[in-house]
């Protein structure tokens, strides 16, 4: 009888121990998305001080930090398009930075440009672009590759008189979309915790 009692208490704190080392294992593998942002941006049209009113560029600076600390992140082609913010609808021009590998804790800087038709006069003294990312991303974890990770992130970008982004800061580009992977994450730590819970 006691002998039977002692074996299912050590089965018990074995499945115990088994379940929190599966949380705590799934936990450091589990990825977070690199963070994008627009760094430069400069439309030679819109700078007044030029006399460059149709040119018909834009050339704009994206950067991509991977904050995972054990992470490789290779991405596909990043996919960018312009809008104006007033008329998203209204595509101004689109550009493709290839696909890369990123090691962890690493930043990449990429320069692209579109071509655009700039308006045939521009008299505000400001402009809001909008600027849209969409890619995917597989996680590297160790020899080991994830499935692709759609992101899809976008921003304002301001546009001063000069033609250049008016805040010195760098515009972080955001989920448009409630992200799934962020409604799935606690769910599943909760499942995994209530099971544990249920055995115990
Ligand atoms: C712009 O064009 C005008 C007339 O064409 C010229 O006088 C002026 O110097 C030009 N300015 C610049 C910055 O090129
Ligand atoms: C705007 O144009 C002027 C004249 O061409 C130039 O000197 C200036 O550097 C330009 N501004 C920016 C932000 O490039
Ligand atoms: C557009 O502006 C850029 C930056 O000022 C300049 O290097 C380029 O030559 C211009 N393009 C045209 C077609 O004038
Ligand atoms: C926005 O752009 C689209 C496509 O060019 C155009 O059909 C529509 O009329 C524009 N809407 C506004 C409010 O300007
Ligand atoms: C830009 O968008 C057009 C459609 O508006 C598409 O045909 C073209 O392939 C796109 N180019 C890039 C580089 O994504
Ligand atoms: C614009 O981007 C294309 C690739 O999308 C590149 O080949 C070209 O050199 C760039 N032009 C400038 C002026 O940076
Ligand atoms: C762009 O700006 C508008 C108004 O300031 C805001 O409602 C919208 O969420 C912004 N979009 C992004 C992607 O930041």
């Amino acid at each position: 009888m006691s002998e039977s009692g002692g074996c299912c208490r050590c089965c018990v704190s074995f499945i115990f121990s088994l379940g929190l080392t599966c949380l705590f294992v799934w936990l450091s593998l589990r990825p977070s998305k690199p963070s994008c942002s627009v760094n430069k941006f400069y439309v030679p049209a819109l700078n007044k001080t030029s006399n460059d009113s149709q040119n018909t560029t834009i050339y704009f600076e994206i950067k991509l930090a991977n904050g995972n600390k054990d992470k490789g992140i290779y991405y596909d082609d990043l996919h960018i398009s312009l809008s104006y913010f007033e008329n998203q609808s209204m595509l101004l021009g689109n550009a493709t930075i290839p696909k890369f590998y990123q090691g962890h804790k690493k930043k990449a800087e990429k320069n692209s440009n579109v071509s655009w038709k700039p308006p045939s006069k521009a008299d505000s003294n400001e402009a809001v672009f909008r600027v849209d990312l969409e890619t995917a991303v597989r996680y590297k974890i160790m020899a080991w590759q994830t499935k692709r990770h759609t992101i899809r992130v976008s921003g304002n970008v301001t546009v001063n008189g000069q033609g250049t982004k008016s805040s010195k800061k760098g515009v972080k580009l955001k989920s448009r979309a409630p992200e799934h992977v962020g409604y799935r994450t606690p769910r599943l730590g909760l499942a995994v915790l209530s099971a544990l819970f249920l055995l115990w």
